[in-house]
């Protein structure tokens, strides 16, 4: 553990690679296992049911295990300081797994918003059976019962990028698990466990995969909690494929390459828009005054790459007119690619948000939310730059996004 994380994420699940002669991960494909000895076969089904390890004679079938999403497992829970990890066909799959296994516990949640439109949605729709009481980072002791089965947070957060502070959350859960989506950090500027959050969780498809070309899942925790998770995955399916699972595990060596270049141009972007006159505000956490709880070298050590902007109007057209003049930054949902991606989360991903809930949480109409990819700084200003011509010079500028509640 004393090395470095870029070193870890180098060699994390890949510690065999010499006994096995091979240098780059064994991808195996195989739905099913040869069974040739019955007896070890039951044995070893019954353990992966359970969410167990196998017990050695056959791996039975892939939806109870896989031996490349096995090493891709290993390897982020190394990176997340975790005992084990499970990797899921998506994030929701993973949120929804996490969310049954609790179930044993009690039927209730505490969440915070904003988080992820369909995450809000997955909760406050009850299609998994479970209430929810949406309450505030600083009321969290308050809304737990003797039902509450876990609490979630998502920080920073999708796509208003507030901060939670994870320790306080902790002390204030008690005896409950806190549940922390950390898709906007990665483990390379926020380590959940460490603070005291019982499970952290990824949307993979985001930086994890990197790429854009892999939609996954995954969470981490202690062997138990996860052993629980993998119980529910191999009873209902949602085991991620193995060639994603390579693929997630190929791009673990660049992650910290590609997460710190993308937020170093992001910090650049956020300065130029906060102090362009076509643009109303800036959300990013390096921001001045955007983290009054001063957890950016606390608990993050850096502010990663996500930023949201409202411009000067908010006439829809307006927007509609920026947006249609980028030629370089992509309009499209899901975020942490090598591209740079904008979309207007209150029209796209959190448009399953209850409309009231929406704007409480700050997510106008007119907010625009912008992943940053790893082109040029300069190439991306001159494409926003360009783009905010559109923009009327009479429009007022206004500070639409709620003032910050700490
Ligand atoms: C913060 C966060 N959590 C979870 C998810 C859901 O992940 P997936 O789309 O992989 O199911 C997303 C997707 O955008 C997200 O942004």
């Amino acid at each position: 553990m004393d090395q470095a994380f870029s070193t870890r994420a180098v060699h994390a699940g890949r510690g065999d690679f010499i006994e096995k002669g091979v240098h780059a991960p064994p991808l195996d494909l195989s739905t099913t296992y040869p069974t040739p000895d019955l007896e070890l076969a039951a044995r070893s089904f019954d353990s992966l049911v359970a969410g167990d390890e196998p017990q050695g004679g056959s791996f039975v079938y892939q939806r109870l295990f896989n031996p490349t999403t096995d090493r891709f497992e290993r390897a982020l829970a190394e990176l997340e300081g975790a005992e084990d990890a499970a990797a899921f066909s998506s994030g929701m799959a993973a949120l929804s797994a996490v969310l049954l296994a609790a179930k044993s516990r009690g039927a209730h949640v505490v969440a915070v918003r904003p988080m992820y439109g369909t995450a809000d949605h997955l909760l406050t729709s009850r299609l998994l059976g479970l209430g929810v009481t949406w309450t505030t980072q600083d009321d969290i002791a308050d809304a737990i019962r003797p039902d509450t089965a876990l609490v979630v947070i998502e920080t920073p957060a999708n796509p208003t990028l507030n901060l939670i502070d994870i320790a306080s959350v902790v002390r204030q859960a008690g005896a409950v698990p806190v549940l922390v989506d950390s898709t906007f950090a990665t483990p390379v500027l926020q380590q959940p466990l460490a603070l005291g959050a019982a499970l952290v969780l990824h949307s993979a498809t985001k930086f994890l995969g990197g790429h854009g070309d892999v939609l996954a899942g995954v969470v981490a925790g202690s062997h138990t909690m996860v052993r629980d998770i993998k119980h529910v995955r191999a009873a209902t399916g949602g085991l991620l494929h193995p060639l994603s699972s390579y693929l997630l595990h190929r791009g673990l060596p660049t992650l910290q390459l590609r997460v710190e270049r993308a937020q170093a141009t992001a910090g650049d972007l956020a300065a130029r828009l906060a102090a362009d006159s076509r643009v109303a505000s800036v959300r990013f956490p390096g921001l001045p005054g955007q983290d009054p709880r001063t957890l950016i070298g606390r608990q993050m050590l850096g502010p990663g790459s996500i930023l949201a902007f409202e411009l000067a109007s908010d006439d829809p057209q307006v927007m509609r007119n920026f947006v249609g003049a980028l030629q370089l930054i992509t309009p499209a949902v899901s975020l942490g690619s090598t591209d740079t991606l904008i979309q207007p989360p209150a029209a796209l991903t959190h448009r399953v948000v209850d409309q009231h809930a929406r704007q409480d949480a700050g997510i106008s109409q007119g907010l625009l939310r912008m992943s940053v990819g790893l082109e040029d700084a300069r190439d991306l200003w001159r494409d926003l730059d360009r783009a905010l011509a559109t923009v009327p010079s009479h429009a007022v500028t206004t500070e639409r996004i709620p003032a910050l509640a700490g």
